[in-house]
């Protein structure tokens, strides 16, 4: 396992332990909400750790499925619940992916694909995007077993109409995955979800880490056609989600508006940020999730990244060709917000 990086060092950028605790570190680097889950969550979070623990969970999380199936108007065959939506992602890649299988997307993407399609020994067909973070066409030729969609995509913040992933489904004859992590931050529309009444081969993965502000329960969906989610469903761990975090994300899903108040609170901050970073000469695509990636031509932003780490507000970067000169900063709160954007002024001035 020598050619896979450790998934951890990969995601974050640092060594468990390392991590800040606290204190007055701002933590913009892994994409968090930095209000609060909805009330009710916490609360049935508080009453499942009880003597009941001593039982362990409905094994399919049928509570949390069916309150989903609910909330998005599917039947609950069509949902299957993950210990996060990367638990999904690893199950999807386990179920439809063998060795030589060839896997598609656009990249640069969320990186944790890379990593499971070289567990499966399968074969990564990447296809750069343009600079203006529209789909490739080459992907709309592309033959493979799976592709995977990022949407809005990871690191870019950029938005696929639901209308050009039907296309895409449709001329694509394995598995299109559209991993919505982020899509509640984009405008209403956008998910890729009303396609699943027409492609069976459509699957449509969501998270409870951003905006349900639940990243420490670690809750997933999987949405689709009940025949694939049968196959899918072959590969998981009997009880893969705690009663604890089933609880909290039916009950999240209960307060789907408190959920949405704080997506509102956050796309507000986003487009300040947006400007704020322009103004310190930063090149800031448009952004749908809850970061955006800013961009200084040619210009290596690791040492920026180093610095702010320094003065206790944690940004990301990549090393890559493609993403040296950009960091990926979360939207946090507005006094966050005030923080990073006068500790990056600070730096600038000092270059
Ligand atoms: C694009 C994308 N998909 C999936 C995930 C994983 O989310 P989860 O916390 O549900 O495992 C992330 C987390 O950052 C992400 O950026």
């Amino acid at each position: 396992m020598s050619r896979v990086r450790p998934i951890v060092e990969r995601m974050h950028g640092y060594v468990p332990g390392e991590q800040p605790q606290g204190g007055r570190v701002v933590k913009l680097n892994t994409n968090e909400n930095p209000y609060p889950p909805a009330p009710g969550a916490v609360e049935a979070a508080r009453a499942a750790v009880s003597a009941d623990l001593r039982l362990y969970p409905e094994p399919s999380a049928r509570p949390l499925r069916e309150e989903a199936a609910r909330v998005y108007g599917v039947r609950p065959e069509q949902v299957l619940a993950g210990n996060g939506s990367d638990e999904l992602l690893t199950m999807l890649m386990r179920a439809v992916v063998g060795p030589d299988d060839v896997v598609v997307y656009p990249e640069p993407t969320y990186s944790l694909y890379d990593t499971l399609v070289t567990i499966q020994e399968g074969r990564a067909l990447t296809i750069p995007f343009p600079d203006d973070f529209t789909l490739p066409p080459a992907l709309f030729a592309a033959e493979g077993r799976l592709m995977m969609i990022c949407n809005p995509n990871a690191p870019s913040g950029s938005l696929t109409p639901i209308a050009t992933i039907g296309e895409l489904a449709r001329g694509f004859d394995g598995v299109v995955a559209v991993d919505e992590a982020y899509v509640d931050f984009a405008p209403p529309g956008s998910s890729a979800l009303p396609l699943l009444a027409g492609h069976d081969n459509v699957v449509v993965l969501r998270t409870f880490s951003k905006s349900f502000s639940l990243a420490g329960m670690r809750i997933g969906l999987l949405f689709g056609h009940a025949d694939l989610l049968a196959e899918i469903a072959k590969v998981k761990d009997s009880y893969n989600l705690n009663r604890v975090a089933i609880a909290a994300g039916a009950a999240a899903l209960g307060e789907v508006e408190w959920m949405e108040r704080n997506v509102a609170r956050i796309t507000a901050t986003r487009a300040r940020l947006s400007e704020r970073l322009a103004g310190l000469g930063y090149d800031v695509l448009p952004s749908a999730a809850n970061f955006v990636l800013a961009r200084r031509s040619g210009e290596d932003q690791a040492p920026v990244q180093a610095a702010l780490r320094t003065r206790g507000v944690l940004v990301r970067h990549f090393a890559t060709d493609r993403l040296r000169d950009a960091l990926r900063i979360s939207v946090g709160t507005e006094d966050e917000t005030d923080r990073l954007l006068a500790e990056l002024a600070a730096i600038r001035v000092g270059r």
